[in-house]
């Protein structure tokens, strides 16, 4: 078995990033270089997928080029190179998120399947009728929708901790949820439709000090903040790699050891077996007991390179670039006529949400579409959310370490112009 050390000590010594330069960053994402409707395209939808540095295409590129073999299999040179290149990403993660153990990441296709996979293995057979599974009201519907089914199944119920009109969470109700009866607790680290930050550290230790397993879903965090899964000390914890500058359809599942090792299976077939005979299977260790059937193995090497052009980015530098951007385009917003910001937490990181009175978002964001800017507009899969706050939907501009104080003078101008055709 791998331990902690083996891999960081056989690992490369990683070079000293340079100092932040926001201009350099944004010449390794190739997209960003082109006119959309003849203006500079300006991406703020990076919280619904993140754009992919040179290096990720590359890496995409050189392995169908040159490795592409199945994993785990051949004997042969080229499926050795992708078993390796496979697992050494395994290891990055393992790094990134500062878990203990390479066995304690699970590759799924995405934060939605990571967390159906805890409902499904985890959670079925610890909820019982008459159990709650304690959720919050800013949930995406990826952390609601199948906790809601498994309750559903059991007969459980599914309670959901509020949150103030700032959109950030009441502790003391949350805690006061926390009950005999609650076999889970699944919560956001990051907010996509808000991008409040909450305070995880605290929520696990509520929810510990009464035994209870936390799960984290971590789709909007990982991009921005620093990742300590063992400080968080949380039981689960989710990313999506297209979020973090990786491919689509690849994410991760982090657990704990012991949970994972007590989980059942979530999908039968190849590769999560150590042997099969008509009468009975016997299971493949962690954490392949987990990746049933061929993986998405170019996905996989994509996010290990995403990884590692994260790490070769100053990251104090990097978070300060992207929380002034965010500030400012707050202050730059806030004194727009009209126009209300939904997601006012102290803590926050990446996403600036807003209505404007008499606009539907829909037309903002098709009015900023012919301007070059990309935002979301729409309920952010968190319906609930968007009924707490009394709007059927909100535009929503998301950050990335890519964005400049420039595009954001640019959103505020078509914002302006939106005012000005909705008079
Ligand atoms: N969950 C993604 C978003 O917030 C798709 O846009």
């Amino acid at each position: 078995m791998t331990r902690p050390g083996d891999l960081l000590a056989a690992a490369p010594a990683r070079k000293a990033p340079a100092a932040f330069d926001v201009e350099r960053v944004r010449a390794d994402f190739p997209i960003l270089r082109q006119t959309v409707f003849g203006k500079p395209l300006v991406y703020l939808d990076n919280a619904a997928t993140a754009q992919k540095p040179r290096a990720v295409i590359d890496t995409l590129t050189r392995f169908y080029e040159v490795d592409n073999a199945n994993i785990h299999r051949g004997l042969h040179q080229l499926s050795e190179r992708s078993t390796a290149a496979y697992e050494e990403t395994r290891a990055k993660v393992r790094r990134f998120l500062n878990a203990a153990e390479d066995r304690e990441i699970v590759f799924v296709r995405g934060t939605t399947e990571a967390i159906n996979l805890a409902a499904s293995s985890y959670a079925r057979p610890h909820v019982g009728r008459d159990d709650e599974v304690l959720i919050t009201t800013m949930e995406h519907h990826s952390n609601i929708v199948p906790w809601q089914m498994l309750c559903e199944e059991k007969g459980a119920r599914l309670r959901v901790a509020p949150i103030n009109d700032d959109g950030e969470l009441l502790l003391d109700e949350f805690e006061a949820l926390l009950g005999p009866r609650t076999r889970i607790v699944s919560v956001a680290h990051v907010s996509n439709a808000l991008g409040t930050v909450n305070p995880i550290r605290r929520i696990v230790e509520m929810a510990h000090r009464r035994n209870i397993p936390v799960l984290v879903d971590g789709a909007q965090a990982a991009p921005h903040l620093k990742i300590d899964v063992r400080d968080l000390d949380c039981d689960f914890y989710t990313l999506s790699g297209h979020k973090l500058f990786g491919p689509t359809g690849i994410g991760v599942l982090y657990g704990k050891a012991a949970l994972l090792e007590a989980m059942p299976p979530y999908q039968g077939g190849g590769d999560m077996i150590a042997s099969v005979t008509f009468e009975k299977t016997i299971y493949n260790r962690l954490p392949h007991k987990f990746e049933a059937g061929t993986p998405h193995i170019a996905g996989v090497i994509g996010l290990g390179a995403a990884i590692d052009y994260l790490e070769s980015i100053d990251p104090e530098g990097r978070a300060a670039h992207e929380q002034a951007l965010l500030e400012h385009a707050t202050r730059r917003l806030a004194e727009l006529p009209r126009l209300r910001i939904v997601g006012r937490a102290k803590e926050k990181t990446g996403v600036l949400s807003f209505v404007i009175e008499g606009i539907h978002p829909h037309d903002i964001g098709t009015i900023l579409d012919r301007e070059g800017i990309a935002i979301r507009a729409g309920h952010h899969c968190a319906q609930p959310l968007m009924d707490r706050f009394g709007v059927p939907a909100t535009a929503r501009a998301s950050f990335a370490l890519y964005n400049t104080r420039e595009e954001v003078g640019a959103l505020e101008s078509g914002i302006r112009k939106v005012l000005g055709v909705f008079r």
